[in-house]
């Protein structure tokens, strides 16, 4: 099936319409109308292959939600018209492992939702979310509930399970003293995980003018990472840090902000320096964290039912798209752009 899609033909390209072929249903799949699709820093780092890893044409996207319009004979869990989500992954080997574990994201053939070689198309690579429709097999849908703001759930798909799943693992809770470093789609979705958890959550930012932003979505501090009087107040101080920072920086000084024994998770994708002895003299952790499987995804969303969770969001159309992208390279984000896909179809 030909459909509309907005992706990027080159490294340097501005993102514009394209048309991408979707695949055929089989039994065990959705094919699924996009409703909204949010901006992840991820899709850009792709857009613009700062991986290395991207090939074109590229269409980004992975927190979707949408409406099913059609369901193959197995599948069980959905009928036409459910309200679903697709976040980072549509498939894995169900045999390994990980995925034995209910990791799918460790699986060595996960199949992201876009840009991995499409294991049903030979020679294309999957497509995301920034498209009018797509087919996912039941097992990588989730369950959303049909009556909340979807605009605001959409998010919940990446950066909800990428700051959920390390707090989890970390066993955050009522007497954690936690910091969020960075202030954008993943830092302020742990803001809302850590306060519902019960910690003590402090944001430390670049940016000044979201000191007070952090404050209004419930961090109990905020600190401004230039400012080092004040960065001197929170050394030995942190049970657990969550760094989204998405370009190549220095984690020397935030390991110095740990107590010992405790942990620095990375989620931001991208280098970093560091240097042994900051980790050696306080027997500090330093720890990567990649999304979540699919049981774990469900169970965030679960948890952001039952706690009243949403991503802070601002709708954006198809056209907006690249301008958007500059605001997010800009750390201008209040707090994920979200693309309202029915823009894509007039
Ligand atoms: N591990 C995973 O599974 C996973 C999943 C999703 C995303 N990611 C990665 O996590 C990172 C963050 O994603 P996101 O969507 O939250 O990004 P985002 O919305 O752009 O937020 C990142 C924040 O980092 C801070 N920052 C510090 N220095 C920056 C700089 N030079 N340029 C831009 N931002 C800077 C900014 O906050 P302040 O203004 O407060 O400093 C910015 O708002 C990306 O690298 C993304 O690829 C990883
Ligand atoms: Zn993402
Ligand atoms: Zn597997």
């Amino acid at each position: 099936m030909k459909i509309k899609a907005y992706g990027s033909t080159s490294p340097d390209s501005d993102l514009a319409e394209l048309s991408i072929i979707r695949r055929d249903m089989g039994n065990d799949d959705l094919l699924i109308e996009i409703l909204y699709c949010g901006i992840c820093h991820s899709d850009i780092h792709m857009a613009h292959d700062e991986w290395g890893m991207s090939a074109y044409p590229i269409v980004p996207g992975h927190e979707i939600i949408g409406k099913v319009i059609s369901a193959g004979k197995n599948v069980s869990r959905f009928k036409v018209d459910s309200i679903v989500g697709v976040g980072c992954m549509v498939g894995s080997c169900h045999q390994c492992p990980a995925c034995d574990k209910n990791m799918e994201q460790f699986c060595p053939n996960m199949v992201m939702t876009f840009g991995s070689p499409d294991p049903f198309i030979a020679g294309q690579m999957t497509y995301g979310g920034y498209s009018t429709h797509i087919v996912v097999p039941e097992r990588f849908v989730l369950r959303v509930g049909a009556h909340l703001d979807l605009t605001r759930v959409a998010p919940l798909l990446c950066a909800g399970i990428t700051t959920y799943s390390p707090m989890k693992q970390w066993e955050i809770g009522k007497n954690s003293v936690i910091g969020i470093i960075g202030l954008g789609g993943l830092g302020h979705m742990g803001v809302k995980f850590g306060k519902a958890m019960g910690a003590h959550v402090t944001v430390i930012t670049s940016t000044e003018s979201k000191k007070s932003d952090a404050l209004a979505l419930g961090a109990d501090e905020a600190v401004i990472l230039s400012d080092d009087q004040q960065m001197k107040k929170y050394v030995n101080h942190f049970d657990f840090l969550l760094d989204t920072t998405p370009v190549l920086h220095d984690i020397n000084p935030y390991l110095q902000l740990l107590k010992f024994n405790k942990t620095l998770a990375l989620v931001g994708a991208a280098p970093v320096s560091l240097h042994s002895m900051n980790l050696i003299f306080g027997k500090k952790h330093v720890s990567g964290s990649l999304i979540g499987g699919v049981a774990e995804t469900q169970e965030m969303l679960d948890y952001c039912a039952e706690h009243n969770i949403l991503a802070d969001t601002e709708l954006i159309t198809v056209n907006d798209i690249n301008s958007a992208y500059e605001r997010v390279i800009n750390s201008d984000i209040k707090y994920r752009f979200v693309i309202d896909m029915a823009s894509l179809k007039h």
